[in-house]
This record gives C-alpha cells, structure tokens and sequence, in this order.
C-alpha cells in the first residue's frame, strides 16, 4: 500500500468508516483531508461495540496507526477532546503520538453553529438540511480570510483581537438578521485557551509530516468524508457540503503534492440514500422507501435524521467515480437489498451524459431504469462472490457494467469480518 484515497461516490453514509478501518490496518497514516464534525463514521468492533466518529480518523482503532487532521478540515476544538474522552473512557487512548493536528487548520467556533442552526430553523427559507455543526459558516469566514486556525492557539498572538472581530460581524448577523442572542468573544476566548492548553502537543505542520512520510514510502491513506456529490465545486449545489469532498481536495487539503495518490477507491452503497435537502432522481417516496429505510438502518449518524432512499443510481455513479479518478469500487451493504422483490437499477439519464450543473437541471432529469431479478436469501454469512445466489451476483456485474469500473470488494453486514474481496 502506498498513497490510497477513500471517497464517498454518493450522497456520503456510503459505510466508508467500516472501509476505512479495513484499509486503515495497513497504513501507517490515516488522513482527513476536509469536513469536519458533519461526518459520521460507523464503525463496528469485533467485540460487538460501535462508535461513531465524527471528526478523528478511523485509523484511531489501529495501534501504530499515526492519525492526521489536515489543513483541509475544519474542526471544533471541544469537539475534538470530548471525541478523544470517549474514546478513552472505551479504553482507546489517543496520545500525540498517535493524533497530529494541522496548524493550519480552520476553528469551528460558537458563532458558527449559532449561524448554522439560525439558517435552518424550520421555515426558513434556502434551507440546505445541514448537520448544524457550523460547517457552513465556518468555511465562509475561512474564505473571507477572518477565520482563526489551530496556529492561532499556539501563538495567542492577537487571539482576544481576532476573536471579537468575527464576534463584531457574526453577532450582528445573529441579532439583526435573525432574532439570535449574541455570544460573548471573552467567554469564548477564556474556554478556547483550555481546550488549547490540551490540544498544543497535537498540533503541527501536517503537509510537511504528510510530505515527507509520501517521502519515505509509507503507507498513506486518505479518508474521505461526506460523498462526491455533496463537494462544493462539483455536487448538486447549493445542496452541497461546504468543502471538497472529492478526491481532488486531498491534494489542498493534505498538502501535499499533485501526483502524490497511487489509487482512489470509491464506496457506494448498493442502493442510495441523501440526507437533508436537494434532488435526488432514484429517490422512492412511500412504501418502497420506508422498506429500505428500515431493511438498511437509515438514520443519520450524526444528527438522527431519516435518510432519504432510493434505487442506485449508476449515472451519478460514472459522474462521480470519474471525477474522483476511482478506477475500482467497494459495494456496501448488499445485505439490505435481500427481500426486496424486484429491484431497479437507475441506469442513465435521457439525452444527458455526465451530471447536471443546477439543482433545478437534475428534478427535470428523466432517468431510464433496468428491472432486474432480486433475492431473498440472507447475505450476512458469504464470505465469496461465488457464495452469492445468482441474481445478487448479477446485480453486481450489472454495475460495474453500467460504471465501467470494477468492484473490487463487496461489505454484506456491518461487522468488520462481513465482507469479501474479488
Ligand atoms: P453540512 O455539511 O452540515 O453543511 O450539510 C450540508 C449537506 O451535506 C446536508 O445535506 C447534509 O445532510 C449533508 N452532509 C454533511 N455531512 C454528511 C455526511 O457525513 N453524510 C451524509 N450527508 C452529509
């Protein structure tokens, strides 16, 4: 293994967190290379727990695993050692040695989950359905180049001015535009110097320690979050995260250099799901979606929600697994679709090739769909393409027809021993 990048080829909550915990046993650096506390890694251990995590790589799970935050995420401080707490309380004890954090990181601070959750309240109009974990607001102030960044912990140089400057602008939005009470910078401030006392030891030049291990021939692996078309420049804008989920952030987001990734593997989901608003042209309303809602588990692990579900779609697949330059696959959750009945394959879009640029463009698509036979059997014990029944078998084959890209592994449960590989 050398330089290996994980993306979401949908919407995110493709079970990338299982998939990075099986890539991750190899590596020596696991890497978050954007996001921040939006995402929602699963991970199930061999003893039966499960975590949830939101913002610490997933190679945390791994001894000798070096885990990197880099520059590219956006992360909330507090967030961060509550994250580390829990871990430990289980038992998991993440030292510096094994957690570095970039310098140069951007800080999701009070202000921009107050804007956040201010923006969605119900009712309000332009609502994205966002996690509310500030993501948005954070990244705007880090565009305007007010943002304060992990550095800014360790110098404490002009941390009190930076910090009622972005309180002057943000506390006017919050009172004026939306009824909200201000916060205080110099509580603010008071608690962020506590949380910095505990994080310096973490912090570092991240593009230069990722550099140099690239450098040395160590195994890298590059942990996606969210999913191709949530990315800000290339999703179903505005109904987008906030940052570059696809593979071409790793390279800003990491620091490192273009060029620098052998192999970008790509999850998907064997059917699909979204979270929050925007289109969604396989979704299945009514009965059909509640079925797989409950066959899949399909609440948000970050905020609870119901996800929204739908057959796959193998047209936003091609789109999303060429923009990422994924030239293999990982097929999650096949188990699900066992007890279906028929199913559906959304196979392309009339008179479209590739993926349209407006939300508006995509709710006028007119998908065309594939029926093809489903399965009753349950898949949890296959541990080999060959032990599939034939029609889930089929199913497989028909996909990487349709991508054009091969599968090159297929997760049939969430134990971290429920998959095989091709
Ligand atoms: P934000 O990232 O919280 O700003 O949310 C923007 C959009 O991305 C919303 O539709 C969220 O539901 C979606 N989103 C953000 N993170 C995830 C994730 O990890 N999985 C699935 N959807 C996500």
């Amino acid at each position: 293994m050398a330089a290996e990048c994980i993306v979401g080829a949908q919407w995110g909550d493709e079970g990338k967190g299982k998939v990075i915990d099986y890539f991750a046993r190899k590596a020596d650096y696991v890497v978050r290379w954007a996001g921040g506390g939006n995402a929602g890694h699963t991970i199930l251990l061999p003893d039966g727990r499960k975590f949830v995590l939101h913002l610490l790589p997933a190679g945390v799970f791994h001894q000798g695993v070096v885990n990197v935050l880099g520059a590219g995420v956006v992360l909330d401080p507090w967030q961060v050692l509550e994250e580390m707490e829990a871990l430990e309380r289980a038992g998991l004890r993440v030292d510096p040695s094994r957690l570095r954090i970039s310098l140069r990181a951007h800080m999701v601070l009070p202000w921009h989950k107050a804007l956040d959750q201010a923006r969605e309240k119900d009712g309000r109009p332009g609502r994205i359905g966002t996690t509310g974990k500030g993501i948005g607001p954070c990244y705007e102030d880090k565009a305007g180049r007010r943002g304060l960044r992990m550095a800014d912990l360790a110098s404490r140089e002009g941390l009190a001015s930076s910090l009622e400057r972005l309180a002057r602008e943000r506390n006017l939005l919050l009172e004026s535009l939306y009824g909200e009470a201000p916060i205080d910078p110099a509580r603010v401030e008071a608690s962020l110097v506590e949380a910095g006392e505990r994080l310096l030891p973490f912090l570092e030049d991240t593009g230069l320690l990722l550099r140099k291990a690239l450098g040395e021939g160590k195994s890298v692996l590059f942990e996606g979050a969210q999913g191709v078309l949530l990315d800000l420049d290339h999703g179903t804008y505005p109904y987008v995260t906030s940052s570059s989920a696809s593979s071409g952030g790793v390279f800003s987001g990491a620091g490192i250099p273009f060029g620098g990734l052998d192999r970008v593997i790509g999850v998907a989901k064997a059917y699909t799901t979204r979270v929050g608003e925007g289109p969604f042209p396989s979704e299945l309303h009514g009965e059909a979606g509640e079925r797989l809602r409950k066959a899949g588990g399909e609440f948000g692990a970050t905020t609870g929600r119901p996800r929204r579900c739908g057959w796959l779609d193998c047209a936003a697949l091609r789109y999303s697994l060429a923009l990422s330059g994924a030239r293999e696959m990982v097929l999650t959750k096949l188990d699900v679709l066992s007890g279906q009945g028929p199913l559906k394959i959304l196979a392309s879009y009339e008179g479209m090739d590739g993926f349209p640029s407006s939300a508006g463009e995509v709710s006028r698509l007119r998908p065309r769909y594939e029926e093809v036979p489903g399965w009753d059997e349950p898949l949890g014990g296959v541990r080999s393409f060959e032990g599939l029944p034939g029609p889930a078998r089929d199913y497989v084959l028909r996909v990487e027809d349709l991508t054009g890209v091969r599968i090159s592994m297929v997760s049939v449960g969430p134990g971290r021993d429920e998959v095989f590989r091709r």
